[in-house]
């Protein structure tokens, strides 16, 4: 089964084909970072019209690179939610087009549930070796979840962040330290090369809940950040020294990743998770994936490749195939579900 996905719920127009939710034949990702870096963070209104600009393009660079011809499509999947609903609304339409000219199914797939299937991407199928269930991690720019995946498509949440996402406060972290965006990278940047012993800076354990905090730390970096200016007697928009700038973000990286890679795997010893999955665009950090191979033990642990842990439609296609093994395509009606949720 050859499914065509698309995704455009954010900052990238990607599009991608897939055979049976595990052989990708061509994944293509448009970045719009270099726009929205001049704003310091994702516009919008911006993002919409340059999905518009680059949505068909796109969708047709898959289909080239993967040689495949529009007869030998099974299905269409598209990314309904969470995300931008302006942003949404043009894969959508674009998915809804390709759909009826070619009288193929349409799929709409939730995009957390998508990170999740970046694993069926690569090395072992993670419903056949260890098998359900599985304990699951989302950390992205908007969510920070932690779900118990029982069976193909379903999901039962197990902790959420209470305020900022992981990959946001990444972002303001990396604001606060004069980083530009996205703050993610350029932390994991910064960071690389400070050796222990490292400073350190809080971390939200959030005893008895498998939820997450991440605006005590943020306001943390901010406070240590000011106090420092102060002292050094900066003006606002100047940095500090990059010996301090480089200490604090891997002082805030670590801090974010021992969090997330300590009560994932708390979330797998309670439910008695047979394994591990890691997505979203912050499981790209390298100091998270050691901190969670580190401690991890004999569990087996998919942690995607960088590529497939950012936005990517060859995700949404693998999960679009699971979901058309269990049930019809969805009708004209589909509509976009900016706070669609796992579970
Ligand atoms: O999954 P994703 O590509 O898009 C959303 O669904 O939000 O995640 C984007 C987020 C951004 O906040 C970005 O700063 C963060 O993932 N990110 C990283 C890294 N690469 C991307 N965070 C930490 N370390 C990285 N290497
Ligand atoms: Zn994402």
């Amino acid at each position: 089964m050859l499914i065509l996905g698309i995704e455009t719920s954010c900052d990238e127009t990607a599009a991608s084909v897939v055979e049976d939710g595990r052989i990708v034949h061509s994944n293509i990702v448009a970045s719009q970072v270099e726009l929205h870096a001049r704003y310091g963070g994702i516009v919008p209104e911006v993002a919409s019209r340059q999905h518009m600009l680059q949505v068909v393009p796109v969708v047709e660079r898959a289909m080239a690179q993967a040689s495949a011809s529009w007869d030998a499509l099974s299905a269409v999947a598209v990314t309904h939610g969470p995300g931008l609903a302006g942003a949404l609304m043009v894969g959508v339409n674009m998915a809804k087009a390709v759909a009826f000219a070619r009288r193929l199914p349409l799929y709409g797939v939730n995009h957390l549930e998508g990170h999740i299937y970046a694993a069926w991407l690569e090395g072992e199928r993670p419903d056949l070796s260890p098998g359900f269930p599985l304990v699951c991690l989302v950390a992205s720019g908007g969510h920070t979840d932690l779900a118990l995946m029982d069976g193909h498509g379903r999901y039962r949440l197990l902790g959420m962040t209470r305020d900022d996402a992981a990959g946001e406060s990444f972002d303001k972290a990396a604001r606060v330290l004069g980083l530009g965006y996205p703050g993610g990278p350029a932390i994991q940047r910064a960071a690389e090369g400070v050796s222990p012993p490292r400073e350190e800076l809080p971390r939200a354990w959030l005893r008895g809940t498998l939820d997450f905090s991440f605006s005590g730390l943020k306001t943390a970096l901010l406070h240590r950040a000011q106090a420092e200016g102060h002292a050094l007697g900066l003006q606002t928009g100047e940095s500090l020294p990059l010996g301090r700038v480089q200490s604090l973000a891997a002082a805030f990286q670590d801090s974010v990743a021992e969090v997330l890679a300590a009560k994932t795997l708390e979330a797998a010893a309670q439910t008695g998770a047979r394994g591990i999955i890691l997505g979203g665009g912050v499981v790209a950090n390298t100091r998270l994936r050691e901190c969670l191979r580190a401690q991890v033990g004999g569990l087996p642990v998919f942690i995607p490749s960088p590529q497939l842990c950012v936005d990517n439609a060859a995700m949404i296609a693998a999960a679009a195939y699971y979901h058309a093994l269990r049930r019809q395509g969805d009708g004209w009606d589909l509509d976009i579900l900016p706070s669609l949720r796992l579970g």
